[in-house]
């Protein structure tokens, strides 16, 4: 049986009540001779910080190069809100991100119907909802130079962000667009602002190219990122894969969660290039943050994180059946009409995190 080092940061917040319920999934899994699980634990964002004085420290980042996978709960909090910049919680996710070379990051948004109406967007909207966003996640003005506020003569200060891609950037970003799009309903949405913005200019260009060179049998729309915020809560079935860079990612996954019923739902794959052996170094965490407000009391919603875990059998570890098995455990404990608080709607009551985890691996391991 094949046996996986998988790297767990369950981070701040909420994230160690979540993590503890992937635990018990992943159980399942292994408990069906699927795969081995040797789950390590390290530190990330806040508590990193609390434990070492970084938000993530040189020994973790080794154990994360080393790692099959890691999976990533949350960071941040109200605690850290004066730590300095460069230590910051968030530091630590960007620098996993940045140093295993995760560039593209998957963000599906799917709304299991038993959910449409938890939507804030009209059921009809919304139901059968499948798209898949890919964030450009390593680029962008995320890391871009320079990046500071410095301080004028008039007393006045000036802050810089760099907004940087190069055609490498966007090629091989718009390459993993169109080669999912082949496995779905092969249409790619490219978004940008070329109307205000050379990086945005750069990007629909190297966009065609590729699509021209590569993947012509794939449709290819380009929509300004404006407009395809209007349109996500317009008419958001429209779209099959979407594709755009790091910040207009960031805010357009936000949006697309809430399609969806909340935030609580979304799960996400960051994973670098292929190597020689067609592996991949990569990470998996929920699109949520910490929601520090409901820390610590056992109500959070655990299924982006398990969809999170799920999404590593299906792209680290060739578990695809058992992945969909997950994806249809989540479908059904909603269609039984478990809701965690958030998703709570009308219903009567609501179950707590670790109640849903449950429901969640039992239905898994009847279906395994
Ligand atoms: C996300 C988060 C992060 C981001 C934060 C925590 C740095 O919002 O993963 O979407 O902006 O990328
Ligand atoms: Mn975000």
């Amino acid at each position: 049986m094949a046996s996986y080092n998988i790297l767990l940061l369950p981070g701040d917040g909420i994230g160690p009540e979540v993590t503890a319920e992937v635990e018990k999934v992943a159980k399942v899994v292994s408990d069906a001779g699927l795969a081995k699980f040797e789950f390590e634990k390290g530190l990330v964002g806040g508590s990193a910080y609390d434990a070492h004085g970084k938000a993530i420290s040189e020994a973790d980042m080794a154990r994360a190069q080393a790692a099959d996978a890691v999976l990533l709960a949350a960071v941040g909090g109200p605690k850290w809100a004066n730590v300095p910049y460069d230590v910051r919680p968030e530091a630590g996710l960007l620098r996993l991100r940045k140093d295993l070379g995760l560039f593209a990051n998957l963000r599906p948004a799917l709304c299991y119907p038993a959910l449409a109406e938890a939507s804030s967007l009209k059921q009809e909207l919304v139901e059968g909802l499948d798209i898949m966003i890919v964030r450009e996640l390593t680029g962008g003005v995320y890391f871009g130079e320079p990046k500071e506020i410095t301080n004028l003569p008039n007393g006045q200060k000036r802050a810089v962000d760099t907004q940087v891609y190069e055609t490498y950037e966007v090629e091989r970003i718009a390459a993993v667009a169109f080669e999912l799009a082949r496995k779905r309903n092969n249409k790619v949405t490219s978004s940008e602002k070329h109307n205000v913005m050379k990086s945005g200019v750069l990007w629909k260009e190297v966009v065609t190219d590729v699509h021209a060179k590569s993947f012509p049998d794939v449709q290819l729309e380009h929509m300004l990122a404006d407009a395809l915020g209007m349109q996500l809560v317009r008419r958001p079935k429209q779209f099959d894969v979407i594709v755009t860079d790091n910040l207009f990612g960031d805010l357009l996954s936000d949006v697309a969660s809430m399609l969806t019923g909340s935030l609580g739902m979304l799960p996400s794959a960051s994973l670098g290039a292929a190597d020689a052996n067609g592996k991949r170094k990569a990470m998996y965490e929920p699109v949520h943050g910490s929601a520090p407000d409901i820390a610590g009391k056992g109500i959070a919603n655990p299924i982006a994180m398990i969809g999170s875990f799920g999404m590593a059998l299906r792209y680290s570890f060739g578990l695809i059946e058992a992945a969909d098995l997950i994806d249809k455990a989540i479908a059904d404990v909603l269609a039984a009409g478990l809701r965690t608080a958030d998703i709570k709607g009308d219903a009567p009551s609501s179950v707590s995190t670790s109640a849903m985890g449950d429901a969640i691996a039992n239905a898994l391991k009847k279906a395994l």
